[in-house]
């Protein structure tokens, strides 16, 4: 008989992301989550980028559904989407390489769509076929709060948490509701304007990080411009329980003179970043700080 739930490789259920967080908090981990397209350059080397991403020790994966106006990424993950609907990738495609591949991966699957692609389905057809692909999370950075709210609603039923942003200019009242609001994590964009790497990381990122610690326990991931080990390392010390990188492993495995070469290059800079990212110095005991 098929299983019900979604099952890795070693048997066990693949964790939702809240499940994923709460393990590594244990451990004093910082989650590393790396971001690719569906479909670029083709969906069996998106397949391939799965594995190779687990392998590097990857905690969650943000995959992008393709879609022809991406209008809040930069140019890169717009190519990305170019090349992935070029090669004839659909949603219907993407879910059944889901369906295979997801069984064999050890960490959890948060899509990663806009609000208009997720109606072109209907919003209980669309979760549906998630769930029944054993997707764990979503994000849908430009729906509204109301069609945000819609969209918990259907995910709830469908075992799928919504992940909320906020960015630098979300004034401080609607940060809190958004906190309140959000499932699996709180995804703390660095800066203002597109998808893209930056140079440096925006230096209020550690002042922001700390207002919203302040008003949840939630996990917090940071993505948006996060290019090198040392981004990386820079933001697990400002205390961001996960990474997000997105425009620098696209660049790598979909920029390639070849799917292999891209894959090769995936595979070195995500094992770059891993070892970058340092445990999160535990709490103390208490008693031996007393003492
Ligand atoms: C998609 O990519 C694969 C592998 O690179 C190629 O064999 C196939 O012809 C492409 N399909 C389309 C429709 O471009």
């Amino acid at each position: 008989m098929e299983p019900s739930f979604p099952v890795n490789g070693t048997g066990f259920p693949a964790s939702s992301i809240s499940e994923t967080f709460t393990n590594l908090r244990k451990q004093g981990k910082v989650a590393l989550i790396p971001f690719v397209t569906a479909g670029d350059p083709d969906l069996s080397t998106t397949a391939e980028a799965l594995k190779v991403l687990d392998s590097c020790g990857s905690d969650i994966v943000e995959l992008g559904l393709p879609c022809s106006d991406p209008f809040l990424d930069g140019p890169v993950i717009q190519g990305a989407c170019t090349r992935a609907l070029a090669n004839g990738t659909n949603f219907e495609s993407i879910i059944s390489m889901l369906k295979e591949v997801i069984p064999q991966l050890s960490y959890p699957i948060a899509l990663f769509t806009y609000y208009k692609s997720i109606l072109e389905h209907g919003i209980s057809k669309f979760m549906a076929a998630l769930n029944d692909a054993g997707v764990r999370g979503l994000l849908v950075p430009d729906a509204l709060p109301h069609e945000t709210e819609a969209l918990k609603e259907e995910a709830a039923k469908n075992k799928i948490e919504i992940v909320l942003l906020t960015t630098p200019i979300t004034p401080k009242e609607e940060m809190k509701s958004i906190v309140e609001s959000a499932e699996g994590f709180v995804y703390l964009v660095s800066s203002v304007g597109v998808t893209g790497a930056r140079t440096s990381i925006n230096p209020d990122v550690q002042l922001l990080l700390q207002e919203i610690k302040e008003v949840t326990s939630k996990p917090v991931a940071v993505g948006f411009g996060i290019s090198t080990a040392e981004h990386v390392k820079q933001i697990a010390e400002w205390g961001a329980d996960g990474v997000i990188v997105g425009s620098a492993m696209v660049k790598r495995l979909g920029e390639s003179k070849s799917p292999e070469e891209g894959l090769k290059e995936l595979e070195t800079f995500a094992r770059s970043l891993k070892v970058a990212l340092p445990s999160k110095q535990l709490p103390k005991d208490p008693l031996l700080v007393l003492a």
